[in-house]
């Protein structure tokens, strides 16, 4: 698959209205992706747990119109929402090649998410592959062409995964569940165009493996992905990240395979800590850890020595934790994070999520 395979050929405009609604989830990386290329290449592969109760669920109205501007509004959770557009006018601009009827048409974007507002917690894979499932779905309207074999599905999400890494290099990981690989790799079938279901073994350790997101910091990040990204570019310690983010989802492919716990551990916080040492090491080097992200992990650590668990942290570019633990160990993981982590949350927020399935479609 190339580039110009997604290029949407012929297409009809006899439809002068309609809308379509997805909702899609949030994921989240075990091995991390930090640094890209130009069109949003990744510089090295990674793989994610997709999550299930945090989502974006976005409708889009669209409406024939006669000029030929880009032309839409955003509104976030009811309310018209002016700081999204300039996001969505750059991600327009990235897919109109692909997608040549975002000329044709005014859309009226309507989302909102199941997490709290402000939470902290990054939107832009679930917000930005919401919004590539409900264009996909438009095209499809105005192609009069529909999804009903598995290849037919199968093609359908690759062009959203595609079109989704447009808008945000982690939402092309959020069209299916549960495992998503993106990024070209020698162990894995994979791509750097758009991500890849997981097909290796999974041992049932993994199945329904929790995820409880512990809101450290609900404030705007100092330094955004995007920025962060770039400082890869030239970074002293980059070809080794990038050379590691291979080995590691290569040990990740067998661990996942044999159940490993003791080893997903070691991979899975690893790749979080490098993560925050390529920011901290780069020029200008920042920190997005709080110092109560360092006493959750501390905590953790303590407890998985103590109690002879496979509990583990992982994190995004924030201050959050995300904390991982299989199903079996929900009820006693539970009771240490209420009992000793929560105290280290904005308000004792915290959220209760799990691996899950892929996006929605809520209606055609
Ligand atoms: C640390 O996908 O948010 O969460 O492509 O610039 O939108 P852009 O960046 P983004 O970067 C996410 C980076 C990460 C790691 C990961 O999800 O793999």
């Amino acid at each position: 698959m190339t580039e110009q395979d997604f290029i949407l050929k012929s297409y009809n405009t006899n439809i002068e209205n309609g809308s379509v609604k997805w909702s899609s989830p949030s994921n989240i990386a075990l091995v991390k992706y930090w640094g890209k290329k130009e069109h949003q290449i990744p510089e090295n592969p990674s793989i994610s747990f997709t999550l299930s109760d945090c989502k974006t669920i976005t409708e889009v109205t669209y409406t024939k119109k006669e000029s030929k501007d880009f032309s839409f509004d955003v509104y976030f959770e009811g309310e018209k929402n002016e700081a999204f557009k300039p996001k969505i006018q750059t991600f327009f601009e990235r897919i109109e090649t692909y997608m040549p009827f975002l000329r044709d048409y005014h859309f009226k974007i309507d989302t909102s998410n199941t997490f709290p507002h402000s939470s902290g917690i990054a939107s832009s894979a679930s917000g930005m592959s919401a919004i590539a499932l409900c264009l996909m779905s438009i095209e499809q309207e105005l192609t009069n062409t529909v999804t009903s074999s598995a290849v037919e599905k199968s093609d359908f999400n690759q062009k959203a995964s595609f079109i989704a890494r447009l808008g945000s290099g982690s939402a092309c990981r959020s069209i299916e569940g549960e495992l998503v690989v993106w990024g070209q790799n020698e162990s894995t079938e994979s791509s750097d165009l758009y991500g890849v279901k997981f097909e290796g073994e999974v041992h049932s350790n993994f199945k329904n493996y929790q995820d409880t997101i512990l809101l450290v910091d609900k404030g705007e990040k100092q330094v955004s992905s995007t920025v962060g990204h770039k400082l890869m570019y030239g970074h002293p310690f980059a070809k080794e990240r990038f050379a590691q983010a291979h080995e590691n989802l290569a040990k990740l492919k067998t661990i996942l395979a044999s159940g490993d716990l003791n080893a997903f551990v070691k991979i899975v916080e690893s790749e979080a800590l490098t993560l925050h040492a390529m920011m901290m090491t780069s020029m200008p080097y920042f920190i997005l850890m709080k110092p109560n992200t360092l006493e959750i992990i501390n905590k953790i650590w303590k407890f998985r020595e103590e109690n002879n668990s496979n509990v583990c942290f992982t994190l995004d570019a924030g201050a959050n934790v995300h904390v991982l633990y299989p199903e079996s160990e929900k009820e006693t993981v539970l009771n240490f994070i209420k009992k000793e982590l929560t105290k280290y949350c904005q308000n004792e927020h915290y959220i209760c999520d799990q691996i899950g399935l892929g996006a929605n479609l809520i209606r055609l």
